[in-house]
């Protein structure tokens, strides 16, 4: 049965959810993983329908989305600026009616986070956020999966941040708060993160290093994430060099803990943000990373429209 209007959930960013719900929710990852390994069908979402609205490129976050409600016995409806109304000025607020009238889930990349959160407001279903400016929070549940699958609990760990302060830091900052882990955060200086923008009350969940080795000194995961992000590419030459000493490196992951992982969330650019004998090397978590995508996600649209299982 549909939930009704006071039961319904989005996903517009990580803190929508409590721990609680993480807990949930990554056990649930682990089972969902587990029996599609095992080729077990499972079709909870036959008749539904997932619309993927695109305002950026993506690889992974559509093909994730998409194989996933498959799986689970759904379809799913891709558009993008280029090819709906939405490249001709219809307003965002009629596309969430009108959408929302057809299928039972949306999930929107776009720019400004304000921009999902006047859809959300005008949907009758669940939205869910698939990258803004500001927050990557599908990319963050699966990073954190993918961390409590090799190493377990991620409550009292320290994540290294070297880069941008852009829309993954800031979602790897609401983590901290909602999950009780610590970000140590490097960036070049005018590209720090903003707690405000992050949305975070307690400051105690990040710390801010000027090098981004002493960012990385003692860490239980380091990650970092392209010097330019969609939407910035105007700025990409001043960018490279403003970022060149933050290449995660040999030297970085040595003063990592010795069991230290890496990650991106992908499109990486070796020898810019990582070099390739991190991303390649054995303390890399990359392509398990971007599997988990479509694991997490999976539970992710089944909470939203069917609760909890069992
Ligand atoms: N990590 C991520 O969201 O990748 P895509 O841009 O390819 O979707
Ligand atoms: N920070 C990057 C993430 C890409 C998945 C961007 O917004 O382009």
């Amino acid at each position: 049965m549909k939930p009704g209007p006071s039961l319904m959930k989005h996903y517009l960013q990580f803190k929508d959810f409590r721990a609680e719900e993480y807990a949930y929710l990554f056990e649930r990852a682990r089972i969902i993983k587990q029996r599609f390994k095992n080729y077990e069908k499972y079709h909870p979402l036959a008749d539904r329908t997932l619309a993927m609205i695109f305002e950026k490129a993506s690889t992974r976050t559509r093909v994730s989305f998409e194989a996933g409600m498959y799986q689970m016995g759904g379809s799913v409806v891709h558009l993008t600026t280029g090819d709906s109304q939405l490249g001709r000025a219809e307003p965002i607020e009629d596309t969430a009616r009108v959408i929302s009238r057809m299928v039972d889930l949306v999930m929107i990349r776009t720019y400004e986070q304000a921009k999902l959160e006047r859809f959300a407001a005008h949907s009758r279903v669940p939205v869910i956020n698939g990258l803004t400016n500001e927050f990557h929070p599908c990319q963050i549940l699966a990073d954190v999966f993918t961390f409590i699958e090799h190493r377990g609990d991620i409550r009292g760990k320290v994540v290294a941040w070297v880069g941008d302060g852009n829309n993954m830091a800031h979602t790897w900052l609401q983590a901290a708060e909602v999950l009780g882990f610590t970000v140590h955060v490097s960036t070049p200086s005018g590209y720090e993160v903003d707690p405000r923008v992050a949305g975070i009350r307690d400051t105690s969940c990040f710390r801010v290093f000027k090098d981004p080795m002493d960012a990385c000194r003692g860490a239980h995961l380091v990650t970092t994430d392209v010097w330019t992000s969609m939407g910035f590419e105007a700025e990409s030459e001043t960018r490279r060099k403003a970022f060149a000493d933050w290449c995660v490196d040999a030297e970085m992951m040595a003063v990592a803990r010795p069991d230290a992982l890496f990650m991106h969330c992908l499109p990486a650019h070796r020898g810019e943000e990582v070099a390739a004998d991190v991303i390649d090397g054995p303390q890399s978590v990359v392509w398990d990373e971007a599997e988990n995508r479509m694991h997490v996600q999976k539970v992710l649209m089944e909470y939203l429209l069917l609760g909890r299982i069992g």
